[in-house]
């Protein structure tokens, strides 16, 4: 008997509309992703056995296009933006300082508590407002780190 699969019948349906196309994994991946927040390993071995590919295939895949999430984000998605205009008026300090009030180890995107994640984003095009964070798409701009803490705080209990 196959596996219980965690996927929706819409995904499963495109996955097997997809799966003997050209350019198939990123298609199938994008879905996964837009479907979950992110690519689980559960996702990449349900997909690996799907489509016939091999594993290493599919995480070889996830793992060389940025755009792949292989972590779960938090309710709360904090983007900072990192583009030219942003970086040059302080955007790292903004992710450092968001970091340390999130106490996020080196390494780590998702609170343990699964509230925040917090992560490094191009350019959203309100280089205007460098720089600029995002909070689940709400736009914050022309900030300074000592504002994160109450950009935090609004969506902690959210
Ligand atoms: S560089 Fe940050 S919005 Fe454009």
């Amino acid at each position: 008997m196959a596996a219980a699969c965690e996927f929706s019948g819409e995904l499963n349906a495109f996955i097997d509309e997809w799966k003997t196309k050209p350019g198939n994994l990123i298609m199938i991946l994008h879905k996964v992703q837009e479907e979950k927040g992110y690519i689980s390993k559960e996702s990449a071995v349900e997909v690996a056995e799907r489509t016939g590919m091999p594993l290493a295939r599919v995480y070889g895949t996830m793992t060389f296009y940025h755009f792949f999430k292989t972590v779960k984000p938090g309710k709360n998605r904090i983007s900072v933006c990192l583009g030219t205009a942003c970086y040059l008026k302080g955007g790292q300090d903004l992710i450092d300082e968001a970091r340390t009030l999130l106490g996020l180890a080196s390494g780590e995107i998702t609170t343990h508590d699964g509230l925040f994640s917090v992560e490094p984003v191009r350019c959203i095009g309100c280089c205007g407002l460098a720089p600029v964070l995002t909070v689940n798409g709400d736009v914050y701009g022309k900030l300074s780190k000592n504002q994160i803490d109450e950009i935090i705080a609004t969506y902690q209990n959210k």
